[in-house]
């Protein structure tokens, strides 16, 4: 074998790496933060560039000085040591000048934009978001609404979210609408979104927050003004009674008895009553769990098939998961799938 070959492996590896680069940089991505939806999105990307051209500025004057220094005063033959400088006063303060510019360049508009996006627009619809060990839970307090996984949002209507933990810090991110902003166990933060155009904005906890931590996933549901009333409306309706004997009230009556334990069904009312006896929400609530499109915090479509097959062995499905296998029966199954479903 002749040694003067290149591998054939690096220049394969430094391929893949540029095209996954490219790919990355794509604005169609469904979480590119560059193919922003709504204000706050679009104040953090023009501050990005303005950054990011600052910093090629730094970057192209610091090195062309550098190339130009190596080439022009390279050492020549024949030639001896050159005379030593010790301090040069005018270079000092121009070097120390220059950097300072540079971060004025730099810090005075990321100040405005933090100041600009901490206020909240006045008329702002409230959601108080808890992220939990694996899913995020939505408390609407004005509307009475208690959801999970999937947030839905009026279109061009400022939202304000005050972000809470109930367990390790987890953080918020749907990156064509917000920045992401840590949920932090005692302590609460505060962002606010809004979205131009209706339609599915994709988001992910991005603070590693344990082992489903890359399944926690999101999404924001914008809808014309109408259609969100709409939701809210089916979403405040009770919890539809069971008809008498058969799945469905078989699964019902399951799900009184085991089930609850974790999770609610009955929506405000239930949840307020525990929150008055201290105790805390270990899984979704599940009221309305049929409107959902996704189950198990967006990894599956919501539908009979899923269903099942989360309840017959969750940690399977969802590696982490808190909820453990139950060993259910396929009878309580069929019965618990009808029960959500209905
Ligand atoms: Cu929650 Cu990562």
């Amino acid at each position: 074998m002749p040694h003067s070959r290149v591998p054939i492996g690096l220049p394969a590896v430094a391929l893949l790496a540029v095209g996954l680069f490219l790919v990355g940089c794509t604005p169609s991505h469904p979480q590119s933060t560059f193919d922003t939806a709504g204000p706050v999105a679009r104040s953090q990307v023009v501050l990005f560039y303005w950054i990011f051209w600052a910093a090629v500025f730094v970057f192209v004057t610091v090195e062309g000085v550098l190339l130009y220094s190596i080439i022009r005063f390279r050492r020549r033959q024949g030639q001896g040591m050159p005379p030593q400088i010790h301090g040069n006063t005018r270079l000092e303060i121009a070097w120390t000048i220059a950097p300072a510019l540079v971060l004025a360049v730099v810090a005075v508009p990321t100040i405005m934009t933090i100041i600009d996006n901490a206020r909240v627009p006045p008329g702002a619809m409230r959601v108080r978001v808890i992220g939990h060990q694996w899913w995020w839970e939505y408390q609407y307090p004005d509307l009475n609404i208690v959801a999970a996984t999937e947030l839905y949002i009026p279109v061009g209507k400022p939202v304000s979210i005050t972000l809470e933990s109930n367990d390790v810090i987890h953080s918020f991110w749907v990156p064509k609408l917000a920045g992401k902003t840590d949920a932090i166990p005692t302590n609460v933060n505060k962002l606010w979104l809004q979205a131009d155009e209706p339609g599915w904005y994709e988001g992910q906890c991005a603070e590693f927050c344990g082992i489903a931590h890359a399944l926690m996933r999101l999404r924001v549901r914008a809808l014309p003004q109408e259609e969100f009333d709409g939701w809210v409306k089916a979403q405040q309706a009770p919890a539809a009674t069971p008809p008498a004997p058969g799945p469905t009230k078989a699964g019902a009556d399951y799900f009184k008895g085991v089930c609850s334990a974790c999770h609610s069904i009955d929506g405000w009312g239930e949840l307020a009553k525990e929150a008055q006896q201290g105790f805390k929400l270990i899984g979704p609530n599940l009221t309305h769990l049929a409107s959902r499109e996704t189950i198990v915090a967006g990894l599956f479509e919501n539908n009979a098939e899923n269903l099942a097959r989360w309840l017959r062995n969750p940690p399977a499905a969802k590696p982490g998961s808190l909820m453990p296998n139950l060993r259910l029966s396929e009878t309580d199954i069929s019965n618990l799938v009808a029960y959500l479903q209905s």
